[in-house]
């Protein structure tokens, strides 16, 4: 299963399903999305234990960039661009991770430069009714964790250089570090803190009012009945520079950011600003080709394994793409010359298609092979060899229907209510099953193949299209909902990360 192809496949599937599904004429009807049978599957985790109550009611993001915190024990790290975040139950570390490379590939280690933890009182623990650590808020940019019980709120937002923490009311945070603490010391406001570590780090800590922190113990440092926000950063090669920088956007943070789609070729990022001042953020080098309006300072960098990460002032960015020309046929065209050989192929693929019925049960394996079919009807037309068509349509409609209706025997796709989204039947109870897709792995791959079978089918019989119009949105908006409520039984993009701009799943990072 080579990569580039089924990533190739995807692109594909998506434009050519969105613009397929705009031949499919808008009914005006306003009842609600089509919604496979729903069953509950024996093997996901529940949700409660991640996330706080009000987000339950409303599909979550599976394959997010926050994912280790809602998997297992959720004390995974997760890369937030430039720092990776570990969290146990009761605190949160920070790690600068460290890149190595060979010719062959590149990794970065996780080493928890920073740890910080409160105090828990007894009247917190009560009151929070457990000591464990929350989900309580995401967006496509930034997740919010809370430790309930030690009055940390945590905002880690995508491409902030500071990590901006509330501490709800008075306690005893400390920051404690694996190295060694060389020098600690505060500004004359005593609102910053600077700490120089034995491995070449210095990081600083901003308070919104003045504050003390004091030496614990050698490796532990203390702010005693701190309330207010506290951001910390590393200062990147340890630059006054750079320090002077992180001094000057210090008092702005994020507290969520959204990334829409408004005009063609066109996403959006919004950060949610509290603070004063303007804010400082940070763009990878696929960002910097993509941004058409903004501030960007071109010395102040942190390194990470997508690439140089450069500091962008503002709290909205305009990211522009070039234009993709949509179409269902080959862009340049096939030299007329080769349509005999083109056309004997296909005639050859069309018979064998038509006497060689599907076993396989696997969505996956299935699919790719309703996407091969579909293929051939886009050549036939496109090498004027419409008498194939006919056959390839009866394929297609043999092949697709029963996943539709519900009648294929052996699988089928039902719906997971408790996370929202699409599982297979076989893959409901074995998470090995279809390579994962009953734990939302490969959602792209599977349903990727179907839509592009169903979008073809739909062009070349509109009246079929109509028909399984319910069915083939509510398959789409599993993994391309874009997230406007236009099916709320699915969460936004599910396989798409909007700050690294790429697919996300096991086999695509
Ligand atoms: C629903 O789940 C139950 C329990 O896993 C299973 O026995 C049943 O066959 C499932 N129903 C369908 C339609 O797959
Ligand atoms: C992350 O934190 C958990 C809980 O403290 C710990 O068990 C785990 O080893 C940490 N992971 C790394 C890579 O340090
Ligand atoms: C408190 O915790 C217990 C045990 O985890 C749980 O069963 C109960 O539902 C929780 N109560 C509230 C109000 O969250
Ligand atoms: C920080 O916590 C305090 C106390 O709960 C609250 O009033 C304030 O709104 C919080 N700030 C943010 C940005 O959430
Ligand atoms: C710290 O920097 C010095 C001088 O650049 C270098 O020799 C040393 O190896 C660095 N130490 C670490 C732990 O990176
Ligand atoms: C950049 O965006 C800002 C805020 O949307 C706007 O005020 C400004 O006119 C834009 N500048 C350019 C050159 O487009
Ligand atoms: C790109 O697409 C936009 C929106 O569809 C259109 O307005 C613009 O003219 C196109 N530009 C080019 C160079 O094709
Ligand atoms: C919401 O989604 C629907 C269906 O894809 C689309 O037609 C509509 O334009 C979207 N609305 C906005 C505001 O993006």
């Amino acid at each position: 299963m080579a990569n580039n192809n089924i990533t190739y496949g995807f692109s594909f599937a998506l434009i050519i399903c969105m613009s397929a599904f705009s031949l499919i004429p808008q009914t005006t009807s306003s009842s609600s999305p089509f919604q496979f049978p729903p069953n509950t599957s024996t093997i996901l985790p529940e949700p409660s234990s991640f996330f706080s109550p009000n987000l339950l009611s409303t599909p979550l993001p599976t394959n997010s960039f926050f994912q280790n915190f809602a998997l297992n024990n959720g004390d995974k790290p997760e890369y937030f661009h430039p720092y990776s975040i570990n969290s146990s139950s009761s605190s949160l570390s920070l790690s600068y991770p460290s890149l190595s490379s060979t010719s062959a590939f590149i990794s970065q280690t996780f080493a928890p430069d920073l740890t910080i933890s409160a105090s828990q009182t007894i009247a917190n623990i009560d009151e929070a009714n457990s000591s464990h650590r929350v989900i309580s808020g995401f967006t496509d940019l930034s997740v919010t964790l809370d430790f309930p019980s030690s009055n940390l709120r945590f905002f880690l937002a995508r491409g902030s250089p500071y990590v901006t923490c509330n501490v709800s009311s008075p306690t005893a945070v400390s920051v404690s570090t694996i190295h060694a603490i060389l020098k600690s010391y505060s500004s004359n406001s005593n609102t910053k803190f600077t700490v120089q570590l034995n491995n070449n780090q210095t990081w600083v800590l901003y308070t919104s009012s003045p504050s003390t922190l004091t030496r614990s113990s050698p490796s532990t440092l203390t702010f005693d009945g701190y309330s207010g926000i506290i951001r910390i950063a590393m200062v990147p090669g340890s630059d006054p520079k750079c320090e002077s920088i992180l001094d000057r956007f210090s008092s702005a943070y994020p507290i969520s950011g959204e990334a829409v789609f408004t005009k063609s070729f066109t996403l959006e990022y919004k950060w949610e600003k509290y603070g004063r001042g303007d804010l400082l953020m940070l763009a990878h080098p696929l960002h910097l080709q993509l941004l058409s309006n903004a501030t960007v300072l071109d010395d102040f960098k942190y390194k990470s394994i997508d690439g140089d990460l450069v500091g962008v002032v503002g709290d909205s960015w305009e990211l522009r793409s070039h234009n993709v020309s949509v179409t269902w046929h080959s862009i340049k065209g096939v030299k007329q010359g080769l349509y005999p050989e083109i056309v004997s192929a296909l005639r050859h693929d069309v018979k064998v298609l038509s006497s060689t019925p599907i076993t396989t049960a696997s969505s996956y394996f299935y699919g790719k092979l309703v996407a091969r079919a579909a293929r051939l009807a886009l050549i036939a037309e496109e090498v004027d060899c419409l008498d194939v068509v006919p056959a390839i349509k009866k394929y297609l409609m043999d092949a697709i229907e029963p996943w539709l209706d519900g009648t294929f025997s052996g699988n089928g796709f039902l719906y997971d209510p408790k996370w929202g989204g699409l599982v297979t039947k076989q893959g409901s109870t074995d998470r090995g099953a279809d390579f994962g897709f009953g734990v939302y792995n490969d959602h792209h791959f599977h349903i990727g193949y179907f839509v592009y079978g169903i979008s073809v089918l739909a062009k070349i019989d509109p009246a079929w299209g109509i028909k399984y119009k319910p069915q083939a949105y509510s398959l789409a908006a599993d993994f391309i909902n874009l997230g406007n409520q236009s099916n709320s039984n699915y969460p936004k993009l599910r396989c798409f990360d909007m700050y690294t701009l790429h697919l996300l799943g096991w086999r695509t990072g």
